[in-house]
């Protein structure tokens, strides 16, 4: 299973017994999410600035074009409460306001409305644009350029490009496309417009390669955080909801987040409302 797949059996799930369920892929890209979803009836949306960091416009399929809405800076084109779930797939790290777009999309949320966020923090130990190990943590200069050209044999997208060149252009990529922040960053400025993260790394690892069910659940975390990224779950709280303000504690809790710490508590907690 890939992250397409995973996110739109997430939906496809927090659809369930919902007679009314519409959905918003921020930051969609050539819409594979959207598509997915339509497909199995559920009412989907996608937006998207389509950056010139590297834009799918092109490559949406002319049957979901009228699903897919190209933004005009962070203002996402939907008015007020409008969607019970927004999902975002490797989008976040290339926002240059996390604050201004968290901010609008707890707008177009319902209340209680759910946010699922896949997409890496400044911790991760991989560049996965590029796949070069700790890239995105080098300061800038040549010592970057000879570290990135000389693992370019395990790089991607070198579309013919000489292993100097390659990673010249992948630095400036990096430089102009990606905001690396650090989780307590992150954690913070979700808490400030939906509830904080809860995460769900355990079972996506599980749910992407069955074989990590054998796994102990360290390891398991340990991959996912440190090769992959973040995925967790956050909600627009309706006014039931009281937070307990530990905002900056990864995994930090709500209270009606559940004490115990399995994952299908978790995400139960997450698609409730
Ligand atoms: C790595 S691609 C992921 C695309 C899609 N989510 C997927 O999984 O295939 C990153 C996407 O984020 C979009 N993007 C970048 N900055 C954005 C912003 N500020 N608001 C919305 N989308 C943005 C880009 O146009 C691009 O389509």
């Amino acid at each position: 299973m890939d992250n397409y797949q995973y996110c739109a059996r997430f939906a496809a799930r927090a659809a369930e017994g919902r007679g009314e369920f519409t959905v918003l892929d921020y930051g969609c890209g050539a819409g594979a999410i959207v598509k997915a979803l339509i497909e199995q009836g559920i009412d989907t949306r996608g937006c998207d600035v389509f950056y010139e960091g590297g834009d799918y416009s092109s490559s949406v399929p002319a049957e979901i074009a009228n699903r897919i809405h190209r933004m005009e800076g962070d203002r996402i084109p939907f008015g007020d409460a409008t969607f019970d779930l927004v999902l975002s797939n490797q989008v976040l790290e290339h926002v240059p306001d996390l604050d201004v777009v968290l901010g609008e999309i707890a707008r177009i949320l319902k209340p209680g409305g759910i946010c699922l966020s896949l997409f890496p923090h400044r911790g991760v130990w991989r560049e996965g644009h590029c796949n070069i190990p700790l890239l995105h943590r080098f300061p800038k200069g040549r010592a970057r350029i000879y570290y990135a050209a000389a693992l370019y044999p395990i790089g991607y997208y070198k579309n013919g490009k000489s292993r100097m060149q390659w990673a010249r252009d992948f630095a400036d990529w990096l430089d102009r496309w990606t905001y690396y922040r650090p989780y307590r960053e992150i954690a913070a400025t979700f808490a400030k417009h939906l509830s904080p993260p809860a995460h769900i790394e355990n079972e996506w690892i599980v749910e992407r390669k069955p074989i990590f069910r054998f796994a102990p659940r360290w390891l398991r975390n340990f991959i996912a955080w440190k090769m992959a990224g973040m995925v967790f779950v956050s909600r627009r709280l309706a006014g039931c909801d009281v937070v307990i303000p530990d905002a900056f504690a990864r995994g930090s809790r709500s209270s009606k987040e559940p004490e115990r710490d399995d994952e299908s508590s978790r995400i139960h907690w997450a698609l409730a409302c």
